[in-house]
């Protein structure tokens, strides 16, 4: 098989990249190890910012997502006794929209079909090849169990933390920054109208909690819990009493409304790093070079602005024999990734309660300060609506 483009990871920054390309001329093929109804139902992030919103809009992905997004104006900024609503739309002139990883990854799903993408779902032992030469190729058994060769003039790794793309960078020719946190979320999704108009984002002396949602009849919420912690030790009651305590049930006349768990997970919490984002004919996108903590939603945001940046540099490339772009491509993306990087540390470090009854005096004061500041605000709202994909 030949391709221009091999595209290894059809989640939205792999689906998203095929259908970039395609618009501008370059062909591509993917290839992915799950199966397309697990890629279609794992539930993630649920917020995307006004670039991404603005992105999908103008290349014709925008139908599903502008009859059923939610745009938000702010979120509510809490601690006990005390809740504070940012209006990012006041601040910085943008909101953001609510709309699950989900729906975007349907909707993407059915672009490729009407396109006719190529994608290989359900392939075994993915390989890289020849990355440091114009000739690159992924190497993979198909679904039917037969040995696959796709030669290309470039590969693009869109495939997670664990995929094979960016261990098949050489250990010498790539860095990485990591920082694990002493804590988890526990995660789930009800089948219960959000007992909120914006999320709540919210400190505890028990640990964080935060109210989200995907439509008028499901909500998302999600529990600081102890890394390792047992599902199993968490019934549904423990998980709402816990929410409404955290969330001030009963302050100020709110109250929480507790419906059927439909999902529960306990999902880690951790930054990482790697550097550059190419190696030769190797690209790196979304996961794949770098992991944010949820808190703060950026995870699936910047996989697509890396996207964004990485379709016209390869158009450039393949199409005009332009090397310009593809080889700012990493240096420009890491700009917006530590950026993303720093702002999901602070939101998570703000926000989560630790042992250090210092750290927690120094929280209490920086939420404090955020919340009562225009300047502290406005700098959490910039980030949070985002910043321009050329930023
Ligand atoms: C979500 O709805 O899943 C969500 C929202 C905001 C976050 C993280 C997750 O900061």
């Amino acid at each position: 098989m030949r391709t221009q483009v091999a595209i290894v990871g059809a989640g939205p920054a792999g689906l998203l990249l095929s259908h970039l390309l395609h618009r501008d001329g370059v062909e591509s093929v993917v290839v992915e190890t799950r199966s397309r109804s697990y890629v279609e139902s794992r539930i993630r992030a649920g917020i995307l910012e006004h670039s991404t919103v603005e992105l999908l809009t103008s290349v014709g992905l925008g139908e599903q997502l502008t009859a059923e997004g939610d745009p938000h104006r702010g979120i509510y900024l809490q601690w006990p006794e005390e809740r504070h609503h940012l209006d990012f739309v006041d601040l910085v002139g943008r909101g953001v929209t609510v709309y699950g990883q989900t729906a975007l990854q349907a909707d993407l799903g059915r672009a490729r079909d009407a396109a006719g993408q190529e994608i290989h779902y359900e392939v075994a032992d993915t390989a890289l090849h020849d990355l440091g030469t114009e000739h690159p190729s992924v190497t993979f058994v198909d679904g039917a169990g037969n040995a696959q060769r796709l030669e290309a003039d470039v590969v693009v790794g869109c495939d997670g933390s664990f995929g094979p793309s960016r261990a098949a960078v050489p250990e010498d020719r790539r860095r990485a920054w990591e920082r694990t946190y002493p804590y988890s979320w526990l995660g789930i999704l009800a089948d219960v109208a959000p007992s909120t108009d914006e999320l709540i984002y919210a400190w505890h002396p028990d640990g964080f909690a935060l109210h989200s949602m995907r439509s008028a009849k499901v909500s998302r919420l999600y529990l600081q819990v102890p890394n390792g912690t047992d599902l199993a030790e968490w019934s549904d009651q423990r998980i709402w009493d816990a929410l409404a305590t955290r969330l001030g049930h009963g302050q100020g006349g709110w109250t929480l409304s507790p419906g059927p768990i439909t999902e529960r997970a306990v999902l880690p919490m951790r930054s990482f790093v790697s550097e550059p984002m190419r190696y030769g004919r190797l690209f790196l996108a979304g996961d794949a070079a770098h992991i944010v903590p949820p808190t703060g939603a950026k995870g699936l945001n910047l996989a697509v602005a890396d996207v964004a940046l990485l379709a016209p540099a390869l158009v450039a490339l393949l199409r005009r024999g332009d090397p310009t772009l593809a080889d700012a491509y990493s240096t420009t993306a890491l700009r917006r990734v530590w950026r993303c990087t720093h702002f999901s540390w602070w939101m998570t470090t703000m926000l989560h309660t630790s042992s250090d009854p210092f750290e927690a005096q120094l929280q209490r004061a920086q939420l404090e300060w955020v919340a009562a500041s225009t300047a502290g605000q406005t700098g959490l709202a910039e980030n949070y609506a985002g910043l321009p994909i050329g930023f």
